[in-house]
């Protein structure tokens, strides 16, 4: 069975966006698939020191927590991520994450030369996220950013969750039509992105 990955990138234990993504990979494990998780916070991640080191492989040279992660991206068939937003972006523990995945952006277009704009986006990915605020551009920014983190690894922003106006822990229990959108999501993730032979 192939796997779904499931990020989580608030540095809350028991955020918005963790209650949330809990949802949608319980979504997705009543489905049938095998989900393996990663919360951000919990690792030892330098951020991307900007040395090109992958240039040669592809792989990164700095030795920490990231190198699992990286086979982690690479080996699952879903990705599920969530992030809160940090100044209209993901939060530091996401971008961190992104900006090591640079290493992808040199294998995909230096080492194996694929064309920029070539679109191959054989995998599916569920991003969620949640705000303080309720601006019309709240999720803008950071929809962009993640739109080009998938692309390095061929993945397609198969969905967004995005909701507004939740910021203390755990507000969002007060919304538990938001969580049933993401349970519901989870599972229709499963079928989208076939990782349960059917
Ligand atoms: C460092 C920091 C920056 C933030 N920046 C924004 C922001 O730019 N816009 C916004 O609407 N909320 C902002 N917030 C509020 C969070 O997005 C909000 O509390 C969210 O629900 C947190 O999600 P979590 O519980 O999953 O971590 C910020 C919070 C922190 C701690």
């Amino acid at each position: 069975m192939k796997k779904i990955l499931a990020i989580y990138g608030s540095p809350r234990r028991k955020g918005n966006t963790t209650l949330l993504l809990d949802h949608a990979v319980q979504g997705a494990l009543d489905m049938g698939a095998q989900v393996e998780k990663i919360v951000l916070r919990d690792l030892r991640i330098s951020p991307c020191l900007e040395i090109y080191g992958c240039k040669k492989t592809g792989r990164c040279m700095i030795q920490d927590d990231f190198q699992e992660v990286y086979d982690q991206l690479l080996d699952c068939q879903g990705l599920m991520l969530a992030s809160p937003i940090f100044f209209y972006t993901v939060s530091a523990h996401t971008k961190i994450l992104m900006d090591r995945c640079q290493s992808l952006w040199v294998k995909k277009y230096w080492i194996d030369h694929i064309p920029y704009g070539q679109k191959n986006l054989k995998r599916k990915a569920l991003f969620i996220s949640a705000g303080a605020t309720k601006g019309k551009r709240l999720f803008e920014g950071t929809l962009l950013t993640v739109r080009y983190f998938l692309d390095v690894l061929d993945m397609e922003l198969w969905r967004a969750l995005c909701y507004r106006e939740l910021d203390s822990e755990g507000d969002v229990l007060k919304h538990p039509e938001y969580l049933q959108e993401a349970y519901a999501t989870g599972r229709e993730f499963v079928s989208a992105s076939k990782v349960v032979e059917e």
